[in-house]
């Protein structure tokens, strides 16, 4: 994605090729601030304190944090604390797992010199592949978009309405993103779209990131308050909704930041089509039952009872919301059962979301399921 005609990925290998670099998220869109990451420790609290975030992201986050702190030790003992460590920073989206896994299979026979060069070239080949599943989604959904706008043309519309939530961008993975993918294709190939851009309590993730990168890519966007999305559904103001995924299980259940389930929901019962983008390392192939065994991230309340922003003199600020004495709780993901997806569009094509449906994209997985 080009930032005021530069091209950028959201992490990248520093110039000396021993440090990692980021654009850290917790400062935009107010300011656009690059941090170098030089150890594992780094790497933990850029991932454990959403400086990058986004399930793909944290996923080549990882890999590259495996990379920093195999730089002083690249014995077995540093490599499994590594593992460990870096695996407890988030919770629920699974490329983090999918990404230290195969970090640890591919480093895990090597000798320690060459374990070292082996994990910086296969971190940046794991970025390197994020980059072309998400072009391929992007490809795919963007065949969707264009048939509905076909329709929606015929009938004498003039853009097309998608709503999106929280941020499954540019931002959210290396580039193009998953769910903001299609839209991306599709604004290239020269449809009118419009995009509602959920704010996404408590971060904020829509008001700030995705609203950001639409303003970047001069995408036409407006920000709405999540309890929006219903109404506008009712009103024939939402021609399609796309959003992201943490984790889908193997039977199709979506799990994606809180609040996506009631966007399903209202969808479902306004008949607007429900799709979700997604890359294989999404796909949790060990469980079946999302709402049972997905673990869902729980976050400092404090998330919830104050909110950062820009004050009218330019400084970065926080207010507190809520009284003194109100607890709050803050679940950050909730499960969207696939009964209500219309559709998950994968690098490999688009599938029903179920079992018969992801298999039939990937069928080498058979066994595992
Ligand atoms: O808590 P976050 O900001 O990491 O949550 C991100 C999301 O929920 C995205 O929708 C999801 O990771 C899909 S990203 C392409």
């Amino acid at each position: 994605m080009k930032i005021h005609g530069k091209p950028f990925r959201t992490i990248w290998l520093a110039a000396d090729g021993a440090g990692v670099e980021i654009i850290d998220q917790t400062r935009l869109p107010h300011d656009f601030v690059v941090r170098r990451l030089d150890s594992l420790e780094q790497a933990e609290q850029a991932i454990r304190e959403m400086w990058v975030r986004g399930a793909p992201l944290i996923g080549v986050a990882a890999a590259y944090g495996m990379a920093l702190a195999l730089r002083d030790d690249a014995s077995d003992g540093r490599m499994e604390e590594a593992y460990r460590r870096l695996f407890a920073t988030r919770p629920t989206a699974v490329n983090l797992r999918w990404a230290l896994d195969d970090m640890r299979q591919r480093l895990a026979g090597l000798a320690p010199p060459r374990r070292l060069a082996e994990a910086y070239r296969r971190a940046g080949q794991i970025a390197d592949e994020d980059v072309a599943m998400n072009a391929a989604i992007g490809r795919h959904g963007a065949e969707i978009l264009d048939d509905l706008w076909r329709v929606r043309k015929a009938a004498g519309a003039r853009r097309l309405n998608v709503l999106t939530h929280c941020n499954a961008g540019w931002l959210a993975t290396v580039d193009w993103g998953t769910a903001l993918a299609p839209i991306y294709k599709a604004h290239e190939d020269g449809i009118p779209l419009h995009v509602w851009v959920d704010e996404t309590r408590p971060r904020n993730q829509g008001a700030s990131l995705t609203a950001c990168e639409f303003d970047w890519q001069g995408l036409d966007h407006t920000v709405v308050v999540d309890n929006a999305g219903g109404h506008l559904m009712q009103h024939g103001l939402v021609d399609v909704c796309i959003v992201g995924t943490d984790r889908t299980t193997a039977a199709g259940d979506v799990c994606n930041k809180i609040g996506t389930y009631l966007k399903a929901l209202a969808a479902r019962d306004n008949g607007v089509p429900f799709y979700v983008g997604l890359p294989g390392p999404t796909i949790d192939w060990t469980i079946e039952d999302g709402v049972r065994d997905i673990p869902i991230e729980e976050r400092d309340p404090g998330e919830v009872t104050h909110i950062q922003g820009r004050s009218a003199s330019g400084d970065r600020v926080t207010v507190q919301l809520t009284p003194d004495g109100s607890p709050a709780v803050n679940y950050g993901f909730d499960v969207t059962p696939a009964r209500l997806v219309t559709g998950l569009v994968t690098e490999r094509g688009v599938c029903q979301a179920s079992r018969a449906g992801l298999l039939s994209l990937y069928p080498e997985k058979r066994s595992h399921v």
